[in-house]
């Protein structure tokens, strides 16, 4: 893990994380989308993404929230654009069969013993998701991960979704701790900056070694995958609940 030199770290006494593409992965929809679409899986599922991701902008941004849909819903209508603009005929049958497979993508096979080590240190750890508390429900309890976080918290309570800072502020509200106590981790490079403008202790989890968003800002950390969560400096010296300080 890469540390930026600009940062100096603090005690860690949350971890939040990010969930679509950081817990949960947003490409496994690939296969059956290959399945569907011979040829076309992987355009599809990074189309479908980053629309469904320029939906939540656009809703956020314009005529103050008017337009706020929840994220199954913008989800549903990234999957419909996708189709389009590729060609693809999406027949109900097939969309449903995408959309049920979102509802119940695959966790990323380190999830459960990164918060499992978090837990047993006393952190406190959740999910700060533009998902509905629906879709959160489902996902975290097909991933088996119910039990091993205190918080998740869906932006629909606001329905603004990140990166509009009231967005991040949720996160104060449930812990009750200030931005730079929280390590917020998330795969997505949008994420991870905008959570760093917002203050909080920022890992970026670049899985597919890619370039961070160049605006000048870097995440205080950088890793390749969440056990690195596990080495952030203000999380290290703490005891094992239940061992002696
Ligand atoms: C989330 C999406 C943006 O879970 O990845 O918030």
């Amino acid at each position: 893990m890469e540390k930026s030199p600009s940062h100096s770290p603090a005690p860690v006494s949350a971890v939040l994380f990010d969930a679509y593409g950081t817990l949960f992965d947003v490409y496994s929809v690939g296969l059956t989308a290959e399945q569907l679409f011979p040829g076309h899986g992987q355009a599809l599922g990074v189309l479908w993404r980053d629309k469904q991701i320029e939906y939540t902008r656009l809703v956020t941004t314009s005529n103050n929230g008017a337009h706020y849909q929840p994220f199954w819903d913008l989800t549903r209508a990234g999957l419909h654009y996708a189709c389009q603009r590729l060609g693809l005929d999406l027949t109900a049958e097939r969309e449903e069969r995408l959309m049920n497979q979102y509802r119940h993508l695959s966790a990323f096979p380190e999830n459960k013993e990164v918060l499992q080590a978090l837990k047993a240190r006393g952190i406190v750890t959740g999910i700060l998701s533009n998902g509905d508390p629906s879709m959160l429900n489902v996902a975290v309890r097909s991933a088996g991960l119910d039990g091993l976080l205190d918080h998740v918290i869906s932006v629909d309570a606001i329905r603004k979704y990140k990166t509009h800072p009231d967005a991040y502020a949720l996160g104060l509200q449930a812990t009750g701790l200030q931005a730079r106590q929280i390590a917020f981790v998330s795969c997505n490079s949008w994420d991870a900056l905008a959570a760093t403008w917002f203050g909080y202790q920022t890992l970026w989890v670049n899985r597919y070694q890619l370039p961070f968003e160049t605006l000048g800002t870097q995440p205080a950390y950088t890793g390749s995958n969440l056990r690195d969560v596990l080495a952030l400096p203000g999380l290290k010296n703490l005891p094992l609940e239940g061992t002696p300080a």
